[in-house]
């Protein structure tokens, strides 16, 4: 595998984007709008300028990545090469269904096509398309260049070779992956969103407040951010949308959103990327400048 493409230029598939450009694969990120692709390409220009800041690449290295690098917002164009897709877009299954099914018209018959969701059925976006056996699911964290763990999904219908395919190159990007099969939430959503709620739940009932909740996981546990801290990191929104994939598809009380949580989402509190969540943001810097924003 030497072109891919990844579909989606936000945190998530920028961060992808960076990882395989970094390893010296030709990457065309592709996405609907013009501007989300310059911010893209400045976000990646920032975390490589940090990287060679830190001593942990070279100026040279970073040049050839942002070189390794194409865009486009004409899906077909995009796909029409590659040999592994990546899809990075919302969280929204009618998007990511409609999404496959375009990509199975457009790629090469033997083009692998995985999504980097962190919820919705593979088996689900894989039925989507006429090659159920090359869907795959490839769920990066955030940071992506950060974070070791690649949370490899085998839908229903994935081939072995497939799964071992994308094993391999995880590995070749340096990352970790761990193979898992194909149930609501996978396993990282399925443990962490279910402590992310139990943390709200408790600040709801006025067990504690913010820092001291965020303190408690810090300090107690060796989190490196507390639960509240790191919803509002990953989205208010998406951690709702994961609780919802959990309930529906376990229908078990223990993964229902906490009522405050719903609340926030409605309000439009969604965490960093909306200025305020749990925590108030700086719209420069997203660094937190009131601590917290919730009594
Ligand atoms: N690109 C490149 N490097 C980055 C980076 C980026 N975007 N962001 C941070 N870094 C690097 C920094 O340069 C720094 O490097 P050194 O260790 O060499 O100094 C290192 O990462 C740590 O960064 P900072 O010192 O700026 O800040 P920090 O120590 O507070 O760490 C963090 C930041 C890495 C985000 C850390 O707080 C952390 O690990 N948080 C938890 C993240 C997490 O749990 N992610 C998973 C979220 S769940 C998910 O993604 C899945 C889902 O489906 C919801």
């Amino acid at each position: 595998m030497k072109n891919i493409t990844v579909i989606g230029a936000g945190t998530m598939g920028n961060g992808i984007a960076h990882v395989f450009a970094m390893n010296n694969y030709n990457v065309t990120l592709c996405d609907i709008s013009e501007n989300a692709l310059s911010k893209a390409i400045e976000t990646i220009d920032k975390n490589l300028w940090r990287m060679v800041a830190k001593e942990k690449i070279t100026e040279e290295i970073k040049e050839s990545t942002i070189k390794n690098i194409q865009t486009g917002t004409n899906l077909e164009e995009c796909v029409k090469d590659a040999d592994l897709v990546i899809e990075a877009a919302t969280e929204n299954e009618s998007l990511k269904l409609s999404i496959f099914s375009d990509l199975d018209k457009f790629c090469k018959p033997d083009c692998i096509l995985a999504s980097n969701t962190s919820s919705i059925s593979i088996t689900k976006i894989a039925s989507a398309t006429e090659r159920p056996d090359k869907v795959i699911g490839m769920h990066f964290m955030n940071p992506v260049p950060v974070m070791k763990l690649v949370e490899v999904i085998k839908g229903y219908a994935t081939s072995d070779e497939i799964t071992n395919s994308i094993m391999d190159l995880s590995k070749d990007l340096s990352k970790v992956p761990v193979e898992v099969n194909d149930y609501p939430g996978f396993v990282a959503n399925r443990i962490l969103l279910p402590m992310i709620n139990e943390a709200i739940s408790a600040l709801f009932e006025g067990v504690a407040g913010v820092e001291e909740i965020d303190t408690v996981m810090k300090l107690g546990m060796a989190h490196p951010m507390g639960p509240l801290q790191l919803a509002d990191f990953i989205g208010l929104d998406v951690c709702l949308s994961i609780l919802e994939v959990l309930y529906d598809g376990f229908k078990q009380p223990k993964y229902a959103a906490c009522p405050l949580l719903v609340n926030m989402v409605q309000a439009g509190k969604l965490g960093r990327k909306s200025g305020e969540g749990f925590y108030v943001y700086s719209r420069e810097t997203k660094e937190v400048v009131v601590s917290p924003s919730f009594s």
